[in-house]
């Protein structure tokens, strides 16, 4: 069984930058805020035009310029969003389309913020047992269009952002690439960080006017208690990566973890007893995309010089479901 590596990255935002100081104009925020709680910045709003699979087909364009690989190589493709350009199919659909990729498999893992390593791991799976060599692994999101931009949703509003990363993963012949993978779901408390609708269950479809006026077809989040599990899955599931590969924090050059909100990955630091300069951050720039944050944050670590060739990172991602997951990697 030979594992897969990521040969290709790249990334792709919106144009449009939002300061925190555009929001305090829509809504009752401040920069104060919105920095210390979360050390975010900016963020970007994919505009009217633009679509999820828009942001896809450019991250993944760059990231199959990295690989080296033309349309005719790839065997599958994954993307992990919560926001799909139409209720079905998935934006993988789209992807391969407007890539021109021969009719392989494509679908969607809808798996919030943990999706794009969850897409690496079934991706990694199929190259382990020889189903695939070349694989696209997207993660890609316009959520921002999803959000309630009034005072109402500020909570929510300050901290999300739309992006898109993507990873050209291929099978490896040598020591180098995805040592393992390791996901996980609790959904008892998903009511904690959810969009109800449009969705089947009763009372949340679109044409439910009460629904829309109270606020449930747009995102919901308590914030004190998907802090509360993040600070402690985030940990667990490092460690878990770290135990599966025989590996001490001393052997990790970095930890790209999930960009939910700097106060996270302070927490987790602490709790490790690492430096933050181990885990990287981006966020001020971005906020939190969501799927495509790990992918983004990969692609710029790599692109800054953090990540050179032998090297054990850790992927480690939390989110709505609650999913939570991590991979180990040798460069
Ligand atoms: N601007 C100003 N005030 C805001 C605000 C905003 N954007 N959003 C919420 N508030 C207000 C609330 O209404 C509340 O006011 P009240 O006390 O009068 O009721 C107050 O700020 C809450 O502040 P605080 O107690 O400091 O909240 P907090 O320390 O829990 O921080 C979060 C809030 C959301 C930043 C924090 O809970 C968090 O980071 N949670 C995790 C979020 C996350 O990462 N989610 C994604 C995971 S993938």
């Amino acid at each position: 069984m030979h594992k897969s590596k990521i040969t290709g990255l790249g990334f792709e935002v919106p144009e449009k930058v939002v300061l925190n100081a555009d929001l305090e104009k829509i809504m009752d925020t401040s920069d104060e805020w919105i920095q210390s709680r979360s050390g975010i910045k900016e963020r970007r709003w994919a505009s009217e035009d633009i679509a999820t699979s828009d942001l896809a087909l450019g991250a993944s364009k760059k990231a199959m310029e990295m690989a080296g690989v033309s349309p005719e190589d790839i065997d599958l493709v994954i993307v992990g969003t919560l926001s799909s350009d139409y209720f079905f199919p998935g934006v993988s659909a789209q992807l391969q389309d407007k890539l021109n990729l021969r009719n392989v498999a494509a679908f969607d893992i809808k798996a919030a913020c943990s999706a794009f390593v969850y897409c690496l791991s079934v991706g990694d799976q199929f190259i382990r047992s020889g189903m695939a060599e070349t694989a696209l692994i997207v993660g890609a999101v316009t959520q921002t269009k999803l959000i309630d931009k009034t005072t109402r949703g500020r909570d929510i509003a300050v901290l999300f952002g739309d992006g898109a990363g993507a990873a050209i993963i291929q099978t490896s012949n040598d020591d180098s690439g995805i040592l393992s993978t390791h996901l996980h779901c609790e959904g008892k408390d998903m009511r904690n960080l959810w969009m109800e609708g449009p969705g089947s269950a009763p009372g949340v479809w679109i044409n439910n006017k009460q629904a829309i006026a109270d606020g449930r077809l747009s995102p919901f989040m308590n914030g004190r208690e998907v802090f509360r599990n993040a600070v402690t899955r985030f940990p667990e599931v490092i460690q878990e990566a770290m135990d599966e590969n025989g590996l001490t924090m001393d052997d990790i050059k970095l930890i790209i973890p999930h960009q939910a909100n700097n106060r996270i990955s302070q927490a987790v630091a602490k709790r490790m007893g690492i430096d933050m300069d181990r885990i990287y951050s981006n966020i001020h720039k971005y906020g939190n995309t969501t799927a495509a944050s790990i992918p983004i944050a990969l692609t710029e670590a790599f692109q800054e010089g953090k990540i050179k060739k032998g090297d054990h990172i850790i992927l480690a991602a939390f989110g709505a479901g609650y999913t939570w997951a991590s991979a180990a990697i040798r460069w």
